[in-house]
């Protein structure tokens, strides 16, 4: 079974070829095109973004498909991510996927990101096999879920309010670092010292596995405005090192706490955040082997994930049709 995914929920354009052989997976080709028409604005324009997608979709596709080698007779299914995400542009990459299935009468399926991003794993330890914990961090969400089965979930926790990328691309707004700050707040604080300031973690009292980054961000606001630019600008590496280990603190206070109460035979971390290299020194350090990362190309919005979670959930519950929509809010739990 062979699916042409595409994936367009938020600022990445992307294609994938990917097959599904008993539960393994097989990625033929992955395009992705990110867009950076939002640096300047710091932060995601969403009517720009779905103008970009338009511009770019064909090629995207086009691209995929003769990576893979294959003609578009020989997909077997359509997919697209039909939520959460940007409205406009969801919209994209579904009429386009359902247009494709339209024409060359194939199924359509239509894949929740978040279910998407779980896939990830899959792709990256080929024998991971459920029930195991989920851990998802990235710009749009930070989500424990229990992964019972291939295509059941159950969601154990969230955040109460920011996500953690967001966390770290607010508090990189901060420290004037431009969008996404994520990566470069992880580059720069590999030369600072982590112990230099203590910013505050959060205390939630609201019982389960959640998580709150807003008073943090907001922490990170006094801080700078109390010390002043030139003291932040003299001492941004440790600055930026002392942020991120609250950050990355927090992620493994709750997560600690769920695996210690839960006993998950895999802890999986997926998600752009994922790639965070103090988060995945701390989490390795915490929990060894049994602590699974996505691959970095698996990391960020990727329509090989989606390509995986639409194949599964074919072979499970059957196609969606051309009557599915798009889900701009939808959550992890509905398939
Ligand atoms: O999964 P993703 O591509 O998009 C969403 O679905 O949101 O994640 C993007 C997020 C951004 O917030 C970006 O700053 C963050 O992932 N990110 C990182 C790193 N690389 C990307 N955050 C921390 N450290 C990184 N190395
Ligand atoms: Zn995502």
């Amino acid at each position: 079974m062979r699916a042409l995914a595409v994936e367009t929920s938020c600022d990445e354009t992307s294609a994938s070829v990917v097959e599904m052989e008993g539960d393994r997976f097989r990625v033929l080709s992955l395009t992705v095109k990110s867009q950076v028409i939002h640096e300047r604005f710091g932060g995601i324009v969403p009517e720009l973004a779905a103008r970009a997608h338009v511009e770019v979709i064909y090629d995207v596709v086009a691209k995929a498909l003769s990576d893979a080698g294959v003609s578009l007779s020989e997909i077997d299914i359509h997919a697209a991510t039909k939520g959460p995400g940007l409205a406009a542009s969801l919209v994209v990459g579904v009429e386009f996927s359902k247009t494709l299935a339209l024409a060359f009468r194939r199924p359509f399926v239509g894949v929740n990101h978040l279910i998407g991003h779980i896939y990830s794993a899959y792709l990256s330890a080929p024998d991971l096999r459920p029930p195991f914990l989920t851990l998802i961090v990235s710009g749009g969400h930070t989500e424990l879920v229990w992964v019972e089965g291939w295509y059941s979930f159950r969601l154990l926790g969230h955040t109460l309010d920011d996500a953690a990328g967001e966390a770290f691309d607010k508090g990189g707004r901060t420290l004037g670092l431009g969008y996404p700050a994520g990566p470069k707040i992880d580059r720069l604080a590999k030369e600072g010292d982590r112990r230099f300031h203590r910013f505050p973690r959060p205390k939630i009292k609201r019982r389960g596995y959640f998580f709150s980054f807003s008073g943090l961000k907001t922490a990170l606001l006094h801080y700078a405005r109390a010390k002043g630019e030139d003291f932040i600008a003299r001492n941004l590496p440790s600055v930026a090192a002392s942020y991120q280990e609250a950050i990355v603190g927090h992620l493994l206070d709750v997560v600690e706490r769920a695996y210690m109460e839960l006993k998950p035979p895999a802890l999986v971390v997926v998600g752009g955040v994922a790639l965070n290299s103090r988060l995945r020194e701390v989490f390795r350090g915490r929990f060894g082997d049994s602590v699974i990362f996505a691959k970095p190309e698996y990391c960020t919005d990727n329509a090989a994930m989606i390509g995986a979670a639409a194949l599964k959930k074919y072979e499970l519950f059957g196609e969606d049709g051309q009557e599915v929509g798009i889900y701009p809010s939808l959550g992890v739990i509905e398939p």
